[in-house]
């Protein structure tokens, strides 16, 4: 595996593998990895000739108020996962060589990117497009990796390759979570054990709005459950708790169509999200 820090190294990289015929699978991450990143190098690997994962704590999509001094990182580490896991080049540029001074162009979806997620955080979707719109350039992938974990992310993506025709296939990956459900996250690194239980409200909620979406179909009365379930927990403060279309990411009342059923929750100063979704049969 080689790793790669500077855009023209990796660009010349890239020019030979096109040259032999190769096809890029590519996962943008933000580093230390874990299982939930490996479950999408893994189909990558299966689905291409050469896999290509970049690590870059991307600066512009964090609010101000947010955790981009304490967001952790561990590029050794995150190194031997890539190397154990058959990538060719991890990508690890710089801040300043991907946002050289001077640097003055972003990349927007509007619509969808100021529900949900982006009603609490305001820039956050403008610098996730910025930030991939470039790396998707940068590889020339033929297919890239994003977890369902994020799945408005997946959508707003989704919506800029489509509308901007970039020729990269978009693969969703479903949510990888601990054994105890969990959904993996780099975040959960900061929760002490006390919140590591706590944060267990998040997918026990949503267990429990499984079971009763197959006989209710109310969006408010499953909202509701969802909220008495994590309301149980004293650590646990709600940002948001909705039910929307797959497609538009818009609220519906009445689930007669896919839904996505999203939440974000505090537990202590850590915010996790996660969801379900519940497709009519
Ligand atoms: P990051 O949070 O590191 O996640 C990288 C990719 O891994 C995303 O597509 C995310 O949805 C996926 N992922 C994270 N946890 C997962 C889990 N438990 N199961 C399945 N997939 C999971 O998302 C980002 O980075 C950034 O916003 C990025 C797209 C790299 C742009 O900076």
């Amino acid at each position: 595996m080689e790793v790669i820090t500077t855009i023209k190294e990796i660009k010349n990289k890239i020019n030979e593998f096109k040259r032999n015929n190769e096809t890029i699978g590519f996962v943008p991450t933000m580093g230390y990895l874990h299982e939930g990143h490996k479950s999408l190098i893994d189909r990558a690997r299966i689905e291409n000739t050469k896999i290509i994962v970049s690590i870059f704590v991307n600066p512009i999509q964090f609010g101000e108020n947010e955790d981009l001094s304490t967001y952790p990182r561990n590029l050794e580490g995150d190194s031997d996962i890539c190397k154990n896991s058959g990538v060719d080049i991890l990508f690890a540029p710089t801040v300043q060589e991907m946002y050289p001074n001077g640097f003055s162009s972003f990349v927007e979806v509007t619509g969808i990117t100021d529900c949900l997620c982006g009603k609490s955080r305001p820039s956050h979707f403008r610098g996730v497009t910025t930030v991939v719109m470039k790396l998707l350039n940068i590889t020339s992938c033929t297919k890239a990796y994003l977890g369902e974990k994020d799945f408005q992310q997946y959508k707003v993506i989704e919506k800029m390759v489509k509308d901007l025709n970039i020729d990269t296939t978009l693969v969703p990956c479903p949510i990888y979570r601990e054994d105890d459900g969990l959904a993996k996250s780099s975040r959960n690194s900061y929760l002490n054990s006390e919140e590591r239980i706590s944060a267990l409200c998040l997918s026990k909620a949503l267990k429990k709005a499984k079971i009763e979406l197959d006989k209710n179909k109310d969006a408010k009365s499953i909202i509701e459950i969802i909220k008495n379930e994590i309301s149980k927990e004293p650590l646990a403060k709600i940002d948001y708790i909705e039910i929307v279309s797959q497609d538009t990411l818009k609220p519906i009342t009445t689930i007669k169509e896919n839904v996505l059923i999203a939440i974000a929750v505090f537990i202590g100063k850590t915010r996790l999200i996660d969801n379900l979704l519940y497709n009519i049969k």
